[in-house]
This record gives C-alpha cells, sequence and structure tokens, in this order.
C-alpha cells in the first residue's frame, strides 16, 4: 500500500531515500493492520510509531538544512509543518491505542497518508 511511485520522487537523492525510508516504516503499519494472528498489537505499534518519530526527527532536520543552504524562501512555513507533525506524535493517547488497537491503527495509516502524500508532493516540492 505504501511505497514511493514515481511522482513522490523529487530528484534530490538524499531527500528521496529518506522519503523512501518514511514509506518503509508506514508500510510496516499497514502490514500490522493486515495481520491477524497477532491478538494483542501494542508492542508493535509503540514500536513502529516510535521508528516513526526517531527516522522524522532525523528527515525533517536533514532536509531543513538542506533548504537553508539552497535558501529556500519557505522555509519557515515548510517548518511549521514539520513541527505539526512531531507534536501530532508526541501527543499520542497511549491509553487509547491500547484499548482500541484496530482503530489506532487505522487511524494512524489514514494521517500518514494524508500526511505523507499530501507533504511530499505540495510542500516538498516547492524545494526543487
Ligand atoms: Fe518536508
Ligand atoms: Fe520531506
Amino acid at each position: 500500500m505504501f511505497e514511493m511511485k514515481d511522482e513522490y520522487y523529487l530528484g534530490v537523492e538524499e531527500m528521496d531515500l529518506e522519503h523512501k525510508r518514511l514509506f518503509e516504516i508506514a508500510e510496516e503499519a499497514y502490514q500490522l493492520s493486515k495481520d491477524e494472528f497477532v491478538p494483542d498489537k501494542f508492542d508493535y505499534i509503540v514500536k513502529i510509531l516510535g521508528d516513526l518519530k526517531e527516522y522524522t526527527i532525523f528527515h525533517f532536520d536533514s532536509e531543513e538544512k538542506y533548504m537553508q543552504s539552497i535558501s529556500h524562501k519557505m522555509f519557515f512555513s515548510h517548518k511549521l509543518e514539520h513541527q505539526e507533525f512531531i507534536e501530532k506524535l508526541n501527543n499520542l493517547d497511549w491509553n487509547e491505542i491500547e484499548k482500541d488497537q484496530d482503530r489506532a491503527i487505522s487511524e494512524i495509516l489514514k494521517f500518514l497518508n494524508n500526511w505523507l502524500v499530501n507533504h511530499i508532493l505540495y510542500t516538498d516540492k516547492k524545494y526543487v
């Protein structure tokens, strides 16, 4: 479900590779949602969201450095979008996630799908 499609490539190799990794993490969440043999998925959800947060922080930092290196004029509004994403990951309700895991995963997938695709196609694309 989640994979780098041709239209997501920006032509900046480092950023493309990092975006690819983000899609891989999203794909792990998708595979987890399909797995009917794991009755309690909470630990896996925690792991995936942890990886996602760690990698996203790394990617945003490297993307912001890249934008600064080319003096990109929309740096601040772009950075704000990044901050909102991290804030969302910082404000997860773990009790809620543990209680209703299926709903939690499906919300995470929806959020990732929207965010990754829109952000890369509309916001990231502006720096190339
Ligand atoms: Fe970005
Ligand atoms: Fe990006």
